[in-house]
């Protein structure tokens, strides 16, 4: 067995609240390496519950990852890639039946029904703890339970917050260690009081006496459970993803939410990007957007021709925490440590300096394995290996009708390997944000970009994103309603976290630009008429002259434009009149689009901000003065 440090768990946390039933067990923390008393005791329940064979406290060091590795890779979870392509590097394969968020297994367990809002799944908090104890019982026997101190932002930042997670997956406490700062120094931050959020992970799958263990262990029955006013995070069954590593989507967005709620900040969905010009000015974006709409993409932006000495840099790549900050602007850090993005499309061509990033010490879930020992993916540069082992372990040729790499294959990459990365990204107080950004997927109806009128009229472009979802029957696509990106992620009722962003407009005095973004709308023949990546940089660049009143803008129905001649269009050539396609607004769409936005309000009655019904009445007002379709002047 690799974990060193065995202990045995704590009898004298018998007192832990809620389970009722510690009675003495085995022995104690006597090497804890903490005398947090909170921390102590939930500890010694959670052992008494689980029953490990044994305790690992993680210390985080990199002889401890090795260690844990090594292990992984004698018990065919993890497959060292080849160190001359893929140095410090492996490869896992999950269950076919356990690769990716489970949003419906999901739950917020408020005390209250309505504190959950009808967007998120609910169980009684009572209910749902009885239901936990009963399969966490012995749910860790045979196994070691990995103990690993995490702080989510720099240590000791006021913007951060410390979780510990317990969890019986060494895969986990390694994705752990490159996704947050993991380890003794969190121990250190938190003393012999400090609070901490705690996040139970089992992949429920315990080991009877002698039973050989499977690469992958879980189990079918799964449940992702967040208690947002005891800020606790229990899950089971899963090993995949933000399943699996709680600093991610359960703490830093979930619980986060409810907490910045509470104390007057944000919790968002947001990648954090830099752009600094040829002359040194450093202007922050916070971005918000669906899964798989490019965020990575966006966070490691390489400027197009035309840009010369300008540079964007990365501090984030998925989740932005927001503080008011002492010198009057909203400051935010990236909670996490690494990025955890999707594998398939990523490309020389759409993400170069993410391929760089790929290149060592970092952990690859069900990608492809050539025969010499790397990795692929669909979409990677290049012709597709002649053969592969495809994410299921299966031989794979091109054209033989499967997917070699599941589509939503995940690298696990430290951000110190990021080429990208923004010198300023560990800030203790975080950067300065000047903008935010919403973007969806909508191929019609949406223009390029446009800035809200106000604060008010940004959160409520915010609150009605929103991607397609094609409709079975009809060629034609519904918008499946994602509020800020957070649908998934959102720990409390989404009318209220409405309100609570119109309401932070009033705690800082410069509150930052908001802005939506479109980059998939499409011709009528079907194509994008935005050509994306890069060339984003041009949007971006606007935002930027905006922020800093360099740039005029065109009034129009849904918010202030960019004209033509607004935009460096340097070493793209995009023709005016594609341009006036791209920016056009018609107004039978926009009325339809306001009309069906009532359906996502009406969910929310009772809750519903009057500021944001309001908005959309407004939206209908410029509309109905608008021409058919209106267009930029010029
Ligand atoms: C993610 C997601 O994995 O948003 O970041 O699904
Ligand atoms: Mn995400």
């Amino acid at each position: 067995m690799w974990a060193e440090r065995l202990e045995r768990a704590a009898t004298d946390a018998a007192a832990f609240q809620g389970t009722g039933r510690m009675t003495s067990q085995h022995s104690s923390t006597a090497n804890a390496r903490t005398r947090n008393a909170k921390l102590l005791a939930w500890i010694g329940g959670m052992a008494a519950l689980c029953k490990p064979d044994s305790i690992h406290w993680c210390d985080g060091s990199q002889a401890e990852y090795d260690r844990l590795c090594d292990g992984m890779v004698r018990g065919g979870t993890l497959i060292r890639l080849n160190p001359s392509m893929r140095p410090g590097s492996y490869l896992a394969r999950s269950d076919a039946g356990d690769v990716a968020r489970v949003e419906d297994r999901t739950f917020i367990c408020s005390r209250n029904r309505d504190d959950a809002g009808p967007s998120n799944n609910w169980t009684d908090p009572d209910e749902m703890r009885r239901t936990l104890e009963g399969l966490f019982d012995g749910c860790m026997r045979g196994r070691t339970m990995y103990i690993c101190p995490f702080s989510m932002g720099p240590l000791g930042s006021p913007i951060a917050h410390i979780g510990v997670q317990i969890t019986d997956s060494a895969y986990a406490a390694v994705n752990m260690r490159i996704m947050t700062r993991m380890g003794d120094a969190v121990l250190d931050v938190l003393g012999d009081d400090g609070d901490f959020v705690p996040c139970l992970h089992s992949v429920g799958a315990p080991l009877a006496p002698g039973e050989t263990d499977v690469p992958w262990p879980c189990n079918e029955t799964k449940y992702i459970v967040h208690f947002p006013e005891e800020r606790a995070i229990w899950s089971f069954g899963s090993g995949y993803g933000g399943n699996a590593l709680l600093g991610k989507k359960c703490f830093a967005l979930r619980i986060a939410s409810a907490m910045a709620r509470d104390e007057g900040w944000l919790a968002e969905h947001m990648l954090i990007l830099g752009v600094e010009s040829p002359e040194g000015e450093k202007t922050y974006v916070a971005a918000a957007f669906p899964s798989a709409c490019g965020k990575t993409n966006l966070a490691m932006l390489i400027p197009p021709e035309g840009f010369d000495g300008w540079k964007v840099t990365t501090v984030g790549d998925d989740i932005a925490w927001v503080k008011p900050g002492g010198d009057g602007r909203m400051r935010a850090i990236n909670p996490e440590a690494g990025y955890f993005g999707v594998a398939p499309g990523t490309s020389m061509d759409s993400n170069p300096n993410a391929m760089r990033m790929l290149r060592r010490n970092c952990i690859f879930t069900n990608v492809a394995l050539t025969d010499d020992g790397d990795v692929w993916w669909e979409g990677m540069d290049g012709a597709p290996p002649s053969h592969a082992i495809d994410w299921q372990g299966n031989d794979w040729t091109p054209g033989c009708g499967r997917l070699a790499a599941h589509p939503n294959s995940r690298f696990t990459a430290p951000a110190s390997e990021c080429p990208s990365l923004d010198p300023d990204w560990e800030d203790p107080d975080g950067v300065p944000i000047s903008a935010f950004v919403f973007g969806s997927r909508l191929s019609r109806t949406f223009p390029l970009v446009y800035q809200s009128f106000d604060w008010s009229h940004g959160v409520y472009l915010a609150a009605t994103m929103g991607s397609e979802a094609t409709a079975a029957a009809v060629g034609q696509a519904a918008i499946r309603r994602d509020p800020m990106a957070m649908l998934p992620f959102c720990g409390y009722n989404m009318a209220d976290y409405w309100r609570h962003w119109l309401e932070m407009e009033n705690r800082v005095p410069e509150p930052p630009l908001i802005f939506r973004v479109n980059w998939f709308r499409k011709d009528g023949n079907g194509k994008f008429i935005w050509p994306g990546f890069g060339e984003n940089m041009r949007v971006l660049k606007w935002i930027v002259d905006r922020v800093h009143g360099r740039a005029p803008a065109a009034e129009s129905p849904f918010g202030l434009m960019p004209r033509h001649e607004d935009i460096n269009w340097t070493g793209l050539g995009f023709p005016r009149e594609t341009f006036l396609d791209l920016t056009s607004v018609d107004r039978a769409a926009g009325l339809a689009e306001a009309e069906d936005q009532r359906e996502l309000f009406d969910r929310f009655d009772g809750h519903l901000p009057t500021a944001l019904e309001q908005q959309r009445e407004h939206l209908i007002e410029r509309l109905d003065r608008a021409p058919e379709m209106w267009r930029m002047e010029g």
